[in-house]
């Protein structure tokens, strides 16, 4: 069994696009810049946002974390957004799900300029994404697909299983995995709450996905030996002995599954730090025109 290590894969990545922006910026450019939008203090939102400004800082970049209370309208935050797709000084921007319930998140995604939209949550990065076109990925599917490939783990022809349907997750990887493309080339089949079955779905599989948010949901009578497991829960779960007063739980029973796989990834450690990653990457390409050329 091989642990697929998501600390050292990002942090060389980190590095590789440390030296772009060394290049960018000797050719008498500015460096990519990162604005982030948090409204409100979750304790999960504030790890990963300040996780996300520490990364663009590692890689070079330029960042801006904006901030706003709880109470702010929908109206006042849907301002700022379209002030951030004006300013030429920002190549992207997110914000910082999830939000308060008197904001709507989907009039939030679509007022974000799809040029900008380094989530690649807007419905033209989703759609362009699924038909093959250039479009920013979302980061956790992405950061996925840069394990997969980083670590040679061939997905054609492969029995790929994704558990969970979220927009940015369970979709967008199902999609990018039956892509014709590498990695892709798989044959996906996506499980949910309504799904019968999911324990002899799964032993079927060359590859598990799971994305659930249900601790030690995949257990060791789910998964066909020499299988590869890709673990995207991080549910804080509450433990005594830890400073915080939690630690993080993935969807798959780690002890048990681990000794039959050939690759898994650990929680904390696997696809975390490779998403934070991709986002880094999105706005690399963001900054230099690469999904959406200037007109
Ligand atoms: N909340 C949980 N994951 C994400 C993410 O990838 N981006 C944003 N903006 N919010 C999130």
């Amino acid at each position: 069994m091989t642990l697929i290590d998501g600390r050292q894969t990002s942090s060389q990545i980190k590095s590789e696009i440390a030296a772009r922006v060394a290049d960018i910026v000797a050719t008498g450019k500015r460096a990519p810049h990162l604005a982030a939008i948090l409204v409100g203090h979750d304790g999960g939102s504030e790890t990963y946002v300040a996780a996300k400004v520490k990364a663009c800082a590692e890689c070079g970049f330029k960042s801006s974390l904006i901030r706003f209370e709880d109470d702010v309208t929908e109206q006042r935050l849907l301002e700022e957004i379209q002030r951030l797709n004006a300013d030429s000084d920002v190549d992207g921007f997110i914000v910082q799900l999830p939000l308060p319930r008197h904001i709507s998140e989907q009039k939030v995604i679509e007022a974000i300029d799809p040029r900008k939209d380094v989530d690649g949550f807007h419905p033209v990065n989703v759609g362009r994404s699924s038909i093959g076109l250039p479009a920013f990925v979302s980061a956790t599917p992405a950061g996925i697909l840069t394990l997969l490939s980083r670590y040679d783990i061939d997905t054609k022809g492969k029995e790929v299983v994704v558990l969970g349907r979220s927009n940015i997750v369970g979709k967008p990887m199902a999609s990018l995995l039956m892509q014709k493309a590498n990695p892709g080339n798989a044959t996906v089949t996506v499980c949910h709450s309504a799904t019968k079955g999911i324990a002899e779905i799964c032993r079927r599989a060359d590859i598990i996905i799971a994305a659930l948010g249900v601790p030690g949901f995949v257990t060791a009578d789910m998964v066909k030996p020499g299988a590869v497991v890709i673990d995207v829960g991080t549910t804080r779960v509450p433990d005594s002995t830890r400073k915080s007063g939690f630690r993080l739980r993935g969807d798959v029973d780690f002890d048990a599954v681990a000794p039959n796989c050939s690759y898994i990834t650990p929680v904390p450690g696997g696809v975390g730090p490779m998403t934070i990653v991709s986002l880094m990457q999105n706005t690399l390409l963001a900054a230099c025109g690469d999904i959406y050329p200037a007109v």
